[in-house]
């Protein structure tokens, strides 16, 4: 089996980022909708195309088996909620893991990291983006000025390069980008810092230090966070294997809960109740 994991700590100063191919074909055991909330199933439901739905899943799936990897915590009972802006973080938690997700086509990136907020951006490069009259219209001077220089070839890679910085700094902030994308620059290289005001957390001014990320071909992409000395850590999840390995281990967790808690007055399968509170170090059992 080829499931390569990052490890269940994260390290301070990095930002870690999973990547993973949204139309991966999945085993046919793993079930998906099973780690979904009831929102989340209905909101696949929603979709018109099957391939959207089934991307939604796999990377809302992929969203809830990491932060329980990290939090050690079930990842189907964790409960998220989103910010004024749609923003989504965990209800019961202000701290780490910090978490942002983007999908671009059948790409899906999800950073965490315990630096504080993070935002990340990732796009394909597409040639036919009239990539000069949106970077007039919408970038600050500079940056529109940068694109201009560019070979003609060599446009629209550098219109998305400048577009995912700025769109990983508004996601960082938590506000999205209707707040327009002339406020800031970030047309320098190859760190960056934002300054953007009116974040979600209120009208000051924060900092934030923009950093390209190398995905894969045919897609730029960005991650944002507080201005400092972090970098960023990518972990590509290849295959099929490693998600099955993360679902086979949080059943085990579930089991063994089960078998090492009293079961709840209100737990008539006797089942035991949340993992939330499992400490991994001292009384889960190991997990790869
Ligand atoms: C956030 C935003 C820039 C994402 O644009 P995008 O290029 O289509 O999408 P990406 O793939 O990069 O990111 C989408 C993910 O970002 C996250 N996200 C959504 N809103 C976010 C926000 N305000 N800040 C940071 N992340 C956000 C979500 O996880 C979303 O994926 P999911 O819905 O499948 O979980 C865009 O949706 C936006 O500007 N939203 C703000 C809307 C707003 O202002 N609403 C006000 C209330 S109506």
């Amino acid at each position: 089996m080829n499931a390569v994991l990052p490890p269940r700590k994260l390290p301070a100063s990095v930002v870690e980022v999973w990547q993973f191919d949204l139309d991966m074909r999945l085993h046919p055991g793993i079930d998906l909708d099973s780690i979904l909330s009831v929102e989340e199933r209905s909101r696949a439901d929603r979709y018109v195309f099957a391939r959207d739905a089934n991307r939604f899943r796999l990377c809302r799936a992929m969203l809830r088996l990491g932060l329980g990897w990290y939090l050690g915590a079930n990842p189907r009972e964790l409960a998220l909620t989103v910010n004024e802006y749609g923003k989504p973080r965990l209800r019961e938690s202000s701290a780490a893991p910090h978490f942002n997700v983007t999908h671009s086509e059948g790409l899906g990136l999800i950073a965490f990291t315990g630096v504080g907020e993070v935002g990340i951006d990732a796009e394909a490069v597409r040639r036919e983006v009239d990539a000069l009259e949106v970077a007039s219209a919408h970038f600050t001077e500079r940056e529109a000025a940068m694109v201009a220089a560019a070979m003609p070839e060599e446009q629209a890679g550098t219109f998305l390069r400048l577009w995912t910085r700025k769109e990983a700094a508004l996601k960082a902030a938590g506000v999205g980008i209707g707040r327009g994308l002339s406020a800031f620059d970030v047309s320098r290289t190859p760190d960056n810092l934002a300054r953007l005001s009116g974040g979600s957390e209120g009208s000051h001014e924060t900092l934030w230090m923009v950093r390209d990320m190398e995905v894969i071909d045919g897609f730029v992409g960005a991650v944002a966070a507080a201005a400092g000395d972090w970098s960023i850590r990518q972990w590509p999840i290849r295959s099929e294997d490693a998600i099955d390995s993360l679902i086979a281990q949080f059943d085990k967790l579930l089991q063994y809960a089960a078998r090492s808690r009293p079961p709840r007055h209100n737990d008539r399968n006797g089942k035991g109740g949340k993992l939330q509170s499992i400490s991994r170090e001292a009384d889960a059992p190991p997990l790869t």
